[in-house]
């Protein structure tokens, strides 16, 4: 199986590399692999697909009428969030961020997130909110969870920078059918197969700078 090359324009300085084999590599060089590819984006290239990324996922969010979204902020080259989180506020959605559980090792807390919101980073060097248990909102209580990823075939399945956080904390979406996970990523994330495991949580959605893909 091969590590599909890009179809988007987006990620025009990944669409001509010839990428290793899936089989060929373990998780953890594929994640260097697609890491250093997203992170090979221009500024410019950068900017543009956080545009194109973003009407579509407002399209796909007014549609299904959502009031609470989770999402992350952008680090390591992940498809740019700020475009979303300003169009978000400015429709009166109520948006929050995740940070490392204070006291479930491995878990995620979910935090509301406006303008004012204190940040510290955290272990990983990524700016949470800082811990204000009135901020906290039930995982139950959210309407989407917009995950970030390092790679995503075409059936959904996604694959994270290791740590089994969103694993662990989508684990049960099912139960009560939300809140819907909606992956968000550059087209040049996506591979034609990923080798998971029975604890990795598939998306429903996945939203790309070129695509909105449902499975
Ligand atoms: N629901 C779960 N319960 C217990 N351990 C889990 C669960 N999900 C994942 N893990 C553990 O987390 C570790 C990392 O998982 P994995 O490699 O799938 O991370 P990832 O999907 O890349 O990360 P993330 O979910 O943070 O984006 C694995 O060792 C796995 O055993
Ligand atoms: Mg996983």
């Amino acid at each position: 199986m091969v590590i599909s090359a890009t179809t988007s324009d987006s990620c025009p300085s990944t669409a001509s590399t010839s990428l290793p084999t899936v089989d060929k590599v373990s998780r953890d060089q594929l994640r260097k692999t697609i890491r250093a590819a997203r992170k090979s984006l221009s500024v410019a290239e950068q900017s543009q697909a956080s545009i194109n990324a973003c009407q579509r996922m407002l399209d796909a969010l007014k549609v299904n009428q959502v009031k609470h979204v989770a999402l992350y902020l952008t680090h390591d080259g992940e498809l740019a969030t700020p475009p979303l989180i300003e169009a978000l506020w400015q429709l009166g959605i109520q948006t929050y961020l995740p940070r490392l559980h204070p006291f479930n090792a491995g878990q995620l807390v979910f935090l509301h997130y406006s303008a004012n919101t204190p940040m510290q980073p955290n272990q990983f060097g990524i700016l949470e909110p800082k811990l204000d248990v009135r901020a906290i909102m039930p995982i139950e209580r959210l309407d989407v969870v917009i995950t970030p990823l390092v790679a995503f075939d075409l059936k959904g399945n996604r694959m994270g920078m290791g740590g089994g956080y969103y694993d662990r904390t989508l684990a049960n979406w099912q139960d009560k059918g939300k809140p819907l996970p909606m992956g968000y990523a550059h087209d040049c994330q996506q591979v034609t197969h990923l080798p998971c495991e029975h604890w990795d949580v598939p998306l429903p959605f996945i939203i790309t700078p070129s695509r909105v893909l449902k499975f």
